[in-house]
């Protein structure tokens, strides 16, 4: 079978086209022929080496590897002690590793059936990005009907999803922040009330004035640096801030005296954590299915590329080229 292995840490060029033999299934697994492989940042990040750190990484990330967190495609065969029903099933699976290729092992109980008449390649955008986003808003804290929202980064994959699934769970006010009015405008798109900037130092003040004074009850942030620390000046009262990200880099340490005056938590999601609870694992991938079918998520897919040209998908996102998410076709 073909697959997209890297021999050594670097850029998009250690990525190679390569001919494997097919992976075993060992019990509790199944063995998947792929049909869409959704491409996400955490990828690239293993492919640089970031992620091979203790405290990056659980398990770390062994050479030569095989890489790729998510894909829709069909079960050919089921390892010992794993429910036999899956055999000839189409699924949506996430997986440590292992999806840049045409088969695929994966664990029985971080997998989904999906309908036979379900887009391969909508549906292979939504396990990474929308199982983080469903963990922060259901189970780091819990988004109650009502509840106003702040979702950092809202023009992302994790954002627009988590903007998304929001909406389904009954958010009272949903705030978006993005870089460009383009991107503002698809925030709005995908069910915000508002959209607003984050680069200048005075966007807590817009929240604040869009949530009558009182501040929002959960923000969801993925940006970091200086914004960081500005979310506690717009958290209200009992507001939870979860943790799912810095594109701009960790920020100031935060001086947990901050959190007493308002009653604050302040939470974290890792989603490479949460494969030790395949029960929550399995909840989101149902949330999002359910979603898609009733139509109250919609999966964004930017690009599909062959699966020979990973490299280029790699390339397009580090560039920040592609809006949505790029899926790969495992017979190119
Ligand atoms: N905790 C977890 O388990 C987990 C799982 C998946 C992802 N993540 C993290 O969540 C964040 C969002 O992931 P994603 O998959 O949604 O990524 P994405 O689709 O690339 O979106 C990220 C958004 O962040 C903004 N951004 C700000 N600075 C950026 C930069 N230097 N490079 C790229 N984007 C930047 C961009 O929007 P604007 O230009 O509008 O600002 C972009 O739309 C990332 O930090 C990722 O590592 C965490």
């Amino acid at each position: 079978m073909k697959a997209i292995q890297y021999r050594t840490f670097g850029g998009p060029e250690v990525l190679e086209y390569v001919d494997l033999p097919e992976p075993e299934p060992c019990p509790g697994e199944v063995l998947i022929e792929t049909s869409a492989i959704g491409v996400n940042f955490p990828d690239i990040r293993e492919r640089q080496g970031v992620y091979n750190r203790a405290e990056t990484r659980v398990g770390g990330v062994t050479l030569p590897q095989v890489g790729g967190l998510q894909v829709v495609g069909r079960v050919l065969r089921t390892g010992t002690e794993t429910d036999g029903h899956f055999t000839g099933r189409k699924v949506m699976a996430l997986m440590p590793k292992g999806a840049y290729a045409q088969t695929t092992v994966a664990r029985a109980d971080l997998i989904v059936e999906l309908d036979e008449d379900a887009d391969d390649i909508a549906m292979a955008s939504l396990p990474c990005q929308g199982v983080t986003a469903f963990l922060a808003l259901q189970v780091c804290t819990v988004l109650r009907p009502g509840e106003s929202v702040l979702v950092h980064g809202a023009s992302g994959g994790v954002g627009s999803l988590a903007v998304q699934i929001a909406r389904v769970l009954g958010a009272g006010t949903v705030i978006g922040t993005a870089s460009t009015d383009a991107r503002r405008a698809f925030v709005r798109s995908v069910g915000a009330d508002h959209a607003i900037a984050y680069d200048s130092p005075h966007w807590p003040e817009s929240v604040l004035s869009l949530t009558g004074g009182k501040g929002v009850d959960v923000i969801l942030e993925t940006i970091g640096g200086d914004v960081f620390d500005q979310n506690f000046t717009c958290l209200g009262m009992l507001g939870r801030c979860v943790v799912i990200g810095s594109t701009r880099g960790p920020g100031e340490p935060l001086a947990p005296r901050r959190l007493m005056a308002r009653a604050q938590t302040l939470t974290g999601v890792y989603l490479p954590s949460f494969f030790q609870r395949p029960d929550l694992v399995q909840r989101g991938l149902r949330f999002l299915k359910d979603g898609v079918d009733n139509g109250l998520i919609r999966p964004s897919v930017g690009a599909t590329l062959p699966l020979s040209r990973t490299a280029d998908a790699h390339g397009m996102l580090e560039r920040r080229e592609a809006q949505g998410v790029i899926v790969l076709d495992p017979r190119y």
